[in-house]
């Protein structure tokens, strides 16, 4: 796969000539085979309180993050980093993302709670992060964007 793809990028980097090298990218779908349903189905059988959340609320709120990172699988880095397979992964480590110091030096498992807490105040949760994100202060949207984020980066 990797060894079609990449010729396939050059081309449309070539095509496009060096201009607007980011919008010559492929899309990103967000698993784009997946029903609004079958994502709603999968957040009721998240642990509580994310089981109530809304999986269409998730997405509205992750529009705010969508400039800065891409969720699917392979999705690359922006801004920030690619968040596929976030919740398990210990803070810092997706790859050939250069990471600011604070992070580099934090030592935790992203789990819902961790996420939380960085949602809603990034710079207090981890102070001298890169983010530069005011955060989410409002719960429930905290709440559906990370349903959002466990439903679309759930194995499949
Ligand atoms: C302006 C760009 C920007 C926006 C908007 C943004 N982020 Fe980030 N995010 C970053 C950067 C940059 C980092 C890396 C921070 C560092 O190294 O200090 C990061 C890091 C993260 C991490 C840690 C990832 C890891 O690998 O440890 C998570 C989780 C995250 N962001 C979630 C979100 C969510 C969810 C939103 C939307 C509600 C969001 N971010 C909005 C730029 C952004």
């Amino acid at each position: 796969m990797r060894i079609l793809v990449l010729p396939a990028l050059l081309l449309a980097l070539a095509a496009c000539g060096p201009s607007q090298p980011d919008s010559s990218a492929p899309p990103a779908p967000v698993a784009p085979e997946v029903s609004n349903e079958e994502m709603q189905a999968r957040i009721a059988a998240l642990p509580a309180p994310y089981n109530e959340a809304s999986y269409e609320g998730g997405r509205r709120v992750f529009a705010q993050c969508r400039s800065c990172h891409t969720i699917d699988a392979g999705g690359g880095n922006r801004v920030g980093p690619n968040l596929h397979g976030v919740f398990g992964r210990e803070i810092g480590t997706a790859e050939g993302f250069t990471y600011s110091q604070a992070v580099q030096d934090a030592n935790f498992v992203w789990d819902a709670d961790h996420l939380d807490h960085w949602l809603a105040n990034p710079q207090t949760f981890l102070p001298g992060n890169r983010m530069a994100f005011a955060g989410v202060r409002d719960e429930t949207q905290r709440r559906d964007v990370i349903a959002y984020l466990m439903a679309e980066t759930a194995p499949q």
